[in-house]
């Protein structure tokens, strides 16, 4: 799904980390919150441009204050200002920079007070905006990505790549960048790359276009799909003699971001030449691989390798 264009997106600012200044680049925690404005904070994101594809910003500095210090009149002025951007046709969305301490007393405020299916993203940073790697910049780049996806709305957050519901998010750890968790909601996405991957994508077909084969066909005739991992010294001989022995399908578990062995990836483009069905995967529990990284065929919908087997077997079926 593409991100809506020619819109006009908001950025609301009131203070928090993500505008803040410390005197020394290593001090992450001796600094002063809400320092810097917003058009100094949208500065610091250089590809911010050519990431919102001729949306036009407009942004406005709501408040300057390290969010301990939230009160109701700041909420109520804030959600005017909200409501007051929502109501114009042209726009798409707004992102709010804040504070970490308070932003999901905030976010829910927001979503319980405004009316609008418009997404309404808050975002935010552990380290100051002079730290040695600031988190800010990344951060409101992926808030920028979230609220121009067609399938954001709501009040959302976005902190170290997670995109969480205003109903689930707390601050659950007071350094770390990743210092939000939905709890037992879990995530409803992340953004990789500049990109939106949500948790429910909501548009996968369940059943596969071969069902009825699988349903049909003598298991016998199934066709055979390995699973095969990659690791310190694979040996390739293991790719030669399934090819050898008939196998019709690979699925390799890569390290990391779906990375292989040299000796096994050309084992496997060379499986691949003679007719057998490769698809990469992940031995990482959790998350899936990011970005075109191999000339091996990355296995669907993030699919862990053993899913992975079963959806080429399926394929295969056809
Ligand atoms: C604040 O909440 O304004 C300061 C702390 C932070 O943003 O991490």
């Amino acid at each position: 799904m593409h991100a809506k264009k020619n819109q006009k997106i908001v950025v609301l600012a009131t203070g928090g980390t993500i505008a803040g200044t410390a005197a020394s680049a290593t001090d992450h925690t001796g600094y002063t919150a809400a320092q810097l404005g917003v058009q100094q904070l949208l500065d610091a994101v250089p590809a911010l441009n050519d990431a919102l594809q001729g949306d036009a910003l407009v942004c406005e500095q709501v408040v300057q204050l390290d969010s301990k210090d939230m009160d109701h009149a700041t909420w109520q002025a804030l959600a005017q200002r909200c409501a007051h951007w929502l109501a114009q046709p042209e726009v798409g969305g707004i992102v709010i920079t804040h504070g970490t301490d308070t932003l999901e007393e905030t976010a829910w405020f927001l979503q319980q007070v405004l009316e609008t299916t418009k997404p309404v993203v808050l975002t935010c940073a552990m380290r100051p905006a002079t730290a040695l790697a600031p988190d800010g910049p990344q951060n409101l780049f992926d808030a920028m990505a979230v609220v121009r996806h067609p399938m954001a709305h709501g009040v959302l957050a976005v902190c170290a790549g997670r995109i969480h519901n205003a109903r689930d998010v707390q601050k659950v750890h007071p350094y770390r960048l990743d210092a939000f968790s939905s709890g037992d909601a879990g995530s409803r996405g992340w953004v990789e790359q500049g990109n939106v991957r949500w948790a429910d994508p909501g548009s996968w077909p369940l059943r596969h276009a071969n069902a009825q084969q699988a349903l049909e066909r003598p298991v016998a005739q199934w066709p055979w799909v390995a699973v095969l991992h990659n690791h310190t010294n694979p040996d390739a001989r293991q790719v030669h003699a399934l090819v050898a022995a008939g196998v019709q399908g690979i699925v390799l578990a890569g390290t990391g971001n779906g990375t292989v062995h040299h000796s096994l990836l050309a084992a496997l483009t060379q499986a691949q030449d003679q007719g057998v069905a490769v698809r990469l995967t992940t031995r990482c529990a959790e998350g899936q691989i990011v970005g075109a990284i191999s000339a091996l065929p990355t296995a669907p919908r993030g699919l862990n390798a053993f899913k992975a087997r079963i959806s080429l077997m399926l394929d295969l079926m056809g």
